[in-house]
């Protein structure tokens, strides 16, 4: 089997705890985290409060983008990876009804699970698209806003997502992601070392390497700050960029690096 198809199963069988068992929040289907590095603990309890019960124990992110990423009333949002939903219904309450969120997730039991979530929280500006990140289904320059929560480091490609990401930017527009990042000193093996693909830890890109690939694909006041240690020398981290108004000049010959540093 191959990975993308092993993380849509472990991912669909989460769904369906989150709907019958009341679910993976607490941290338990991001393997090796403790409930407070992972899930619903990461937000504050107003915001659990805006949220339907189902929509928070299905919290499998390690942070919390939409607090990070500053939403306008009236902006575009995509979310990458949305999972249950949560921080699609937070952003989509954040940007008002002049604005539009979007979740895009690969895994049709967590896109069933969203929906409802939404519908619950009576937002009605969201739309949940099924596809992969790695070939974001919406036109280009069409998007204020791209967060994504614990989500880049389980893709195959991650040059071809944060290349995705400029292209459906608008320009100027930015991304406020949470994900797992390594320490620079941690090669490929190190961290598989320290938990699994599939469970949001191998897949890792490190520091430099996130630096890296946002300047590759054409985004320009990056930072990526450690939050909390989920595992030794890995971290839950904020990374944020903006778009540059001219990505194309730098996006090609320095794309390749980062696939191969990222995968596998
Ligand atoms: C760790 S969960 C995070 C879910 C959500 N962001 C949250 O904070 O609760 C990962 C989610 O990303 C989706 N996913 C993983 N790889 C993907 C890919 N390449 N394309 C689209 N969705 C993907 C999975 O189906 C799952 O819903």
């Amino acid at each position: 089997m191959d990975v993308r198809e092993e993380i849509r199963l472990r991912y669909a069988e989460a769904a369906r705890a989150a709907e019958t068992r009341g679910g993976c929040g607490s941290g338990s289907c991001c393997e090796d985290g403790s409930p407070e590095d992972f899930g619903e603990a990461l937000y504050s309890a107003e915001e659990r409060g805006e949220l339907p019960d189902k929509a928070v124990l299905a919290s499998l992110g390690c942070g919390n983008p939409t607090a990070i990423a500053e939403l306008n009333e009236g902006e575009t949002v995509l979310d990458l990876g949305s999972g249950g939903g949560i921080d699609v219904i937070l952003s989509a309450k954040r940007v008002g009804r002049t604005g539009v969120a979007y979740g895009l997730d690969m895994t049709d039991e967590m896109l069933a699970l969203a929906r409802k979530n939404a519908a619950e929280a009576g937002v009605a500006n969201v739309h949940f698209l099924k596809g992969v990140i790695e070939q974001i289904p919406l036109p280009a320059d069409s998007v204020d806003v791209v967060i994504s929560n614990c989500v880049i480091n389980l893709s195959v490609d991650k040059a071809a997502v944060l290349a995705e990401m400029a292209r459906v930017l608008k320009p100027g527009g930015r991304i406020g992601l949470s994900d797992v990042v390594a320490g620079d000193h941690l090669s490929n093996e190190q961290r598989a070392e320290r938990g699994s693909f599939v469970g949001c830890i191998a897949g890792a890109l490190s520091r430099s390497e996130y630096v890296d690939g946002l300047g590759a694909a054409g985004f320009e006041d990056v930072s990526v700050e450690f939050t909390h240690e989920v595992a030794d020398g890995m971290h839950g981290a904020i990374v944020k960029a903006t778009k540059t108004s001219t990505p194309e000049a730098k996006r090609l010959p320095l794309v390749r690096p980062v696939a191969q540093a990222g995968c596998c």
